[in-house]
């Protein structure tokens, strides 16, 4: 159901969820210290238990009452927050977040979305929201309200704030002393983390999981998909990026005719749901350069193709 920001407050005091924007991708939300509110995000979103939440916060100050906040991590948190990072921090004894919310582990994703909504909504509150985002499990993201399966809407109220700003999720950063790993890439690129902490490394794709995010068949349409293409069949519809001679007979939608990996990345999951509900038999994707967000945009096709 459709509800407002004060109906959002109350619910979300009362032990509901809610579906509400941020700057990334809608988030399924409760209060993170609730344990019967985040065993109903598991529930409904179909998700293992395995595979743990993150905790939105709405600033520095609360994160640091729950979490040890320090050097590179601290560094990062000063750069990017709000905004679309998740920091992995080790949790404080004193905290009352559910260990639910990473399966009894003491490492839990941490972020501070900049989305106004958000932001009033953890000012309202007085506990973080942990929230994954609201598609069922292995499924595209939503950027808008429309992509959000009946399923879920059905069962959790929402608030409607129109298409996502950068239309991809977090990125998810776990500081070792020195060093940095990109568990999962995002709206914040290697490149700028980087510019932080020189000696990162992208660590998403690895066999043995430390974020489930890794795991390899993820964020994927119905349709089968078919990436980097250079001819398209007849009963597949197109997602091109830039100008080429791609054409397809159903459906063609292009993520940036300019070449802009911004703009495409704001355009990616609205146009994956767009051409998974047309009448296609499978996707063809357009090669897309891998630089910067088309890193995260070529990770994301990856597992969306992978048959495993
Ligand atoms: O942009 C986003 O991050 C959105 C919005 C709603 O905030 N949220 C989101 O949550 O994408 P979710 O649950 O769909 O993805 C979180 C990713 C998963 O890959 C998960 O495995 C990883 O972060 N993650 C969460 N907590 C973790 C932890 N304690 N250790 C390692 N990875 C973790
Ligand atoms: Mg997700």
């Amino acid at each position: 159901m459709k509800i407002n920001l004060d109906e959002a407050i109350n619910i979300l005091k009362n032990g509901e969820l809610v579906i509400f924007p941020t700057e990334t991708v809608y988030g399924l939300g409760g209060n993170a210290n609730n344990e019967k509110t985040i065993k109903k995000i598991y529930q409904l979103k179909n998700r293992p238990s395995i595979n743990p939440i993150i905790c939105h916060f709405k600033n520095i100050n609360e994160i640091e009452k729950n979490f040890f906040l320090a050097n590179k991590a601290y560094d990062l948190a000063t750069k990017f927050f709000p905004g679309p990072l998740t920091l992995i921090l080790e949790k404080k004894k004193s905290s009352k977040i559910s260990p639910i919310v990473s399966n009894n582990n003491r490492f839990v994703g941490c972020r501070i979305p900049s989305h106004f909504i958000a932001q009033k909504l953890l000012n309202a509150v007085n506990f973080p929201i942990a929230a994954p985002s609201a598609n069922l499990s292995s499924k595209l993201s939503p950027t808008m309200i429309s992509h959000i399966s009946e399923s879920l809407l059905k069962n959790a109220y929402f608030i409607d704030g129109g298409k996502s700003l950068y239309g991809l999720e977090s990125t998810v950063v776990k500081i070792d002393e020195n060093s940095a790993k990109i568990l999962r890439l995002g709206s914040i690129t290697f490149e700028e983390i980087k510019k932080i902490i020189p000696n990162t490394t992208i660590d998403n794709l690895k066999t043995k999981l430390i974020s489930p995010g890794q795991l390899i068949k993820h964020y994927s349409p119905d349709k089968p998909i078919r990436i980097n293409v250079d001819y398209v069949d007849a009963d597949e519809a197109l997602l091109n990026f830039g100008l080429n001679n791609l054409k397809s007979n159903i459906l063609e939608l292009n993520l940036s005719i300019n070449n802009n990996l911004e703009e495409a990345s704001r355009n990616f999951y609205d146009y994956l749901h767009i051409i998974d509900k047309s009448k296609c038999k499978r996707i063809a994707i357009a090669p897309i350069p891998n630089t910067d967000l088309g890193k995260t945009i070529n990770d994301r096709l990856k597992r969306a193709s992978s048959i495993k």
